[in-house]
């Protein structure tokens, strides 16, 4: 049934070749389904095989690239497409007994005894959990006690910015600074890196079974990065988490069923923090201090939770004029709106665009899918590693100045990560050194305004952030059909 919007097909990507028409399809992005919907399990891209061995007719258009490089490896772009076949996947690397201690993080607890662990001891998967459960009451309670006042305004209905007109209106910094519609952004949001030509690298939705090859291409390059867990992902893959950790690499929380949260009530958001905060330290035996909201679905509700259960929001960087964010778009491949020559394109704009900013730089790309780590391993990552001038790819905690062991609340260093001044008894946020914790980095935005200090959204941009909701509702509609597919496929 959810064929109907994958039928529109080749929609334009916001970075590709094929611009001033993205608010051609407003109206079907009223037809998104509710993230927690019932979905077809056949959707092409589940990473399940398909019998499909070459790009159906209706594929979205190829569009040129320069590469400056690519891995020997890599997979033919001709063969990274929705549906493609199932290819090999690896195994992981090091696999780490109960009791091991995590020398990457300073200060760690020794990793904790998995084999005990329960996955009918934790919410359902790829659902928004239950409220009603003691620990969420607790979780609740906890947010109350912060003293942290949570704004009264009401939830967003699913859908993005044409769903809602009122609250579309209201998303600049004088308003709720609701990211999604127009990319509003608090001094509390990580939002770029501190140093120019510096990439903090972060890999979304996984562990999956593809996490292992992106993991082996970042051995072989000596490469850390940040992996933001799906707690659905966590407890079914829980060896993969300890191995990602004990590896060295940053894990920070991207909610348990990777729902848009300003959709969800306070209750509700507090159910998918509290969860995915629980399953990583269950895991690995530290807690995240940051996140990252699904599609980048924030607001100042959602802040204000979060900022009460010590989770610093990290997105990904606007470009200076705010035209476009540094968003690959490979989350879309799957869902077949995307072609692979489209992701490197909106890639080399992300790389042209880099060196203009004052700052180094977030980008948005996926471990969940065959494709999107296809493109990793074989295009993104070795074009980066041969730019002129080049360029330091990090994890986000260590390209904001950080040890990784200010990333986790049991290993938070107040030496080198202070408490906020005047927080109310939070002390696991990331602080940087502007005294927020999280920031705003970046010169080339407009100075912070007065009281707000929002600096990276202002009224002039209402008509761009009309223009791109339509992309948004279909991330929405298309991620939530292709995670479920992949859910039941695998
Ligand atoms: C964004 O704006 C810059 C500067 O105006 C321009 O060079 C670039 O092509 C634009 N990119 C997109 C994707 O519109
Ligand atoms: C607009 O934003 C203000 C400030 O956050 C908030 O108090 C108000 O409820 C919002 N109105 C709507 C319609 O969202
Ligand atoms: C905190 O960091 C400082 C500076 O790196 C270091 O000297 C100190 O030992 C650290 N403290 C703890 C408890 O790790
Ligand atoms: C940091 O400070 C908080 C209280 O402000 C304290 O609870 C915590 O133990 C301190 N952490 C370290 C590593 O000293
Ligand atoms: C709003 O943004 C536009 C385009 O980025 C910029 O030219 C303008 O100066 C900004 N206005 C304010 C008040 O910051």
């Amino acid at each position: 049934m959810k064929f109907s919007f994958l039928a529109l097909g080749a929609l334009p990507v916001v970075l590709s070749a094929t611009t001033g028409s993205s608010s051609s399809s407003s109206s079907s992005a009223a037809a998104a389904p509710a993230p927690s919907s019932s979905i077809t399990t056949t959707i092409p891209g589940s990473g399940a095989p398909t019998g499909v061995t070459s790009p159906p007719a209706s594929s979205p258009p190829t569009v040129p690239v320069t590469l400056i490089t690519t891995n020997p490896t890599a997979y033919p772009l001709s063969s990274i497409f929705a549906g493609a076949p199932a290819q090999p996947t690896t195994t992981l690397d090091t696999i780490y007994p109960a009791g091991a201690s995590p020398t990457a993080v300073i200060g760690a607890p020794s990793l904790p005894d998995i084999s005990q662990l329960n996955p009918a001891n934790y919410p359902p998967l790829d659902k928004p959990p239950p409220t009603d459960s003691s620990l969420v009451q607790g979780w609740i309670q906890q947010v109350q006690n912060s003293g942290i006042p949570i704004p009264g305004f009401a939830p967003t209905q699913v859908g993005g910015c044409p769903t809602n007109q009122a609250a579309a209106a209201n998303a600049s910094s004088s308003g709720t600074c609701w990211w999604t519609c127009g990319h509003c952004s608090r001094p509390t949001d990580i939002v770029t890196c501190e140093n120019k030509l510096t990439w903090g690298t972060s890999f979304d939705d996984g562990p999956s079974p593809y996490t292992p090859n992106l993991l082996q291409f970042l051995d072989e390059h000596s490469l850390k990065t940040t992996f933001f867990i799906v707690g659905s992902r966590a407890i079914s893959r829980p060896q993969m988490l300890q191995t990602q950790y004990m590896d060295g690499h940053q894990l920070s929380v991207h909610t348990w069923s990777h729902t848009a949260l300003t959709t969800q009530t306070n209750e509700a958001i507090i159910a998918e923090f509290g969860w995915t905060k629980k399953v990583i330290k269950d895991v690995t035996g530290v807690t995240p201090n940051t996140f990252r909201p699904p599609y980048g679905d924030i607001d100042d509700r959602v802040r204000a939770i979060a900022r009460a259960m010590d989770l610093t929001p990290i997105i990904w960087t606007t470009s200076p004029s705010g035209n476009f964010t540094f968003d690959t778009n490979d989350f879309n491949i799957p869902g077949g709106t995307v072609s692979a020559s489209q992701v490197l394109n909106n890639f080399e704009q992300i790389m042209q665009t880099a060196p203009q900013l004052n700052t180094g730089f977030i980008v948005l790309e996926h471990d969940l899918f065959q494709q999107t780590v296809d493109l990793a391993t074989g295009y993104i990552l070795p074009q980066a590693l041969a730019q002129q001038p080049p360029l330091t790819l990090q994890p986000i905690i260590e390209c904001l100045g950080k040890p990784l062991s200010d990333a986790y609340v049991e290993t938070n260093n107040n030496s080198t990560n202070p408490p906020p001044s005047g927080s109310a008894g939070a002390t696991g946020v990331v602080t940087l050194t502007s005294g927020a914790p999280g920031s705003i980095q970046s010169p080339t935005a407009q100075p912070a305004s007065s009281s707000s200090g929002s600096t990276s959204s202002n009224q002039s941009s209402g008509a761009l952030r009309l223009d791109m909701s339509p992309i948004v509702a279909l991330g929405f509609a298309v991620f939530t059909s292709v995670a479920a597919a992949f859910v039941a496929g695998l």
